[in-house]
């Protein structure tokens, strides 16, 4: 298994491309089930969650392509996909491919939508908490569809289509809001989603749909409007920066001190997270080039952060403001509201030498004058990024291991750290 090494203490200067975002290539792939006609995605980012969605789509009957590097591409430039679902070849999601990442369960929608069926392994628990699906089947049930649970996969029938509805989410859900509106542009009549997610990536996958020839108003609010049509067909689309890759790097430049542009970086997408990194001293300047973030001399002041979902700070960069915050001059406080269990990285920052106290939901962060490097590892992709914020400000070596989890959500992590300085390499075995 792939580990890397750390060497602390130097800053980081320069420029690093920001990628496509994950979390809006994901559902995007999966929006490739409700049409016949080729998807075409540009700035896919390259990364190993989107090769196994990759392989599980293709279980389903989906061709796909990548197109090879343009002339000027390097690899950190997001690669174009084109998918085409011209038959449904199974319905079925398996155990073996949908425990390995959540988000495939999210096929569920598209399938009843354009075939009438589908089953689906249930996903389990993960590293951050129990993450229930609950809501996803409350929708899919609320468009007429039965869903029975059966030796760990949900089975859901509408045999005669769905038919729109009115849904109200007791609680903001990404996934849920995905579900309904990949299962709501295809069915018969109106659907009202009310307490949709507002996230970017929710917006960004609705655009789509709208260019395939979906009829969606609201996308982006917390109210979503959805005239269900006939049919969808071929488009292509541009998956928007990852605005969780923007904030990590904006916080390890807070980190280790320098001056970095993150190109092509869009301040809306973050504006929560960049007035915290205002409000901790940090120099955030926008410009059409993207965001350029410096941090000379001062010390890090200390916040107090709750995550919320979005326009809120997002659970997503929770860790690594934990890291950041580590050296903070004063105690932090940090409350996690999206997830029950997403503290797993504190035991971690531990071992480096950060103090830091948990009551509950909330972490109290003492800040330290140094960090010591150390071997550490992680159980999921933010957390496993937050030790490696900590191990560029830390004093000599830190081996994060378990890469694994790095490569499912940052593209060329160690060249773009690299580029800007950082003493970073990855040691394959
Ligand atoms: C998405 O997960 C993201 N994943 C997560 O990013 C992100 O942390 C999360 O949204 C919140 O922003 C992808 O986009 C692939 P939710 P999702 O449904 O959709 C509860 C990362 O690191 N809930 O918005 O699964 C749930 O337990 C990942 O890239 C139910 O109770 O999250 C949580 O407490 C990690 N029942 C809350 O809602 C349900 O049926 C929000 O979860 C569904 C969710």
């Amino acid at each position: 298994m792939d580990r890397i090494r750390i060497t602390g203490g130097e800053p980081l200067n320069g420029t690093i491309p920001v990628s496509g975002a994950k979390n809006a290539a994901l559902p995007l792939m999966i929006a490739s089930l409700l049409t016949e006609e080729t998807l075409e995605l540009h700035n896919v980012p390259r990364l190993a969650d989107v090769a196994l969605l990759l392989r599980i789509l293709g279980n389903h009957g989906v061709d796909h392509a990548i197109a090879g590097k343009r002339p000027g591409q390097t690899a950190e430039t997001g690669q174009s996909i084109r998918l085409k679902a011209g038959s449904i070849i199974d319905t079925v999601a398996p155990y073996e491919l949908v425990s390995r990442m959540r988000a495939s369960f999210w096929v569920v929608g598209p399938l009843v939508a354009r075939m009438g069926e589908a089953r689906v392994s249930l996903p389990g628990g993960c590293a951050i908490g129990t993450r229930p699906v609950d809501l996803l089947l409350m929708v899919l049930e609320r468009f007429g569809a039965t869903v029975d649970i059966d030796a760990g996969y949900v089975l859901v029938r509408a045999p005669r289509g769905l038919k729109g509805a009115e849904i109200s989410f007791p609680k903001v859900t990404v996934g849920g809001t995905h579900t309904a509106l990949m299962a709501s542009v295809l069915a018969e009549g109106t659907t009202v989603i009310d307490n949709a997610a507002c996230e970017p990536e929710v917006a960004d996958l609705a655009q789509c749909l709208i260019k395939m020839g979906a009829r969606i108003t609201g996308a982006g609010t917390s109210q979503i409007v959805v005239e269900g049509v006939a049919r969808l067909g071929g488009t292509e689309h541009t998956v928007l920066p990852d605005r969780i890759e923007t904030g990590t790097y904006a916080m390890a430049v807070a980190m280790t001190g320098g001056d970095v542009l993150l190109e092509g970086a869009q301040p809306h997408l973050l504006q929560s997270a960049l007035d915290v990194l205002t409000q901790a001293g940090v120099e955030i300047a926008v410009s059409n080039a993207g965001i350029r973030v410096k941090r000379n001399g001062a010390g890090i002041s200390p916040v107090d952060v709750t995550t919320e979902p979005f326009p809120g700070f997002p659970t997503d960069l929770q860790a690594q403001l934990m890291a950041l915050m580590s050296r903070a001059k004063g105690t932090t406080r940090i409350r996690e509201t999206i997830f029950e269990n997403r503290f797993m990285h504190v035991q971690e920052l531990a071992r480096l030498g950060a103090r830091i106290r948990l009551d509950g939901d909330v972490a109290y962060v003492d800040g330290v004058e140094r960090l010591k490097g150390a071997p550490v590892m992680a159980t999921d992709l933010r957390a496993s990024v937050s030790l490696v914020i900590a191990a560029l400000a830390a004093e000599g070596d830190t081996m994060v291991n378990r890469v694994y989890h790095l490569d499912r959500g940052f593209e060329a992590l160690e060249s773009k750290l690299a580029r800007c300085g950082a003493r970073i390499e990855r040691i394959s075995g």
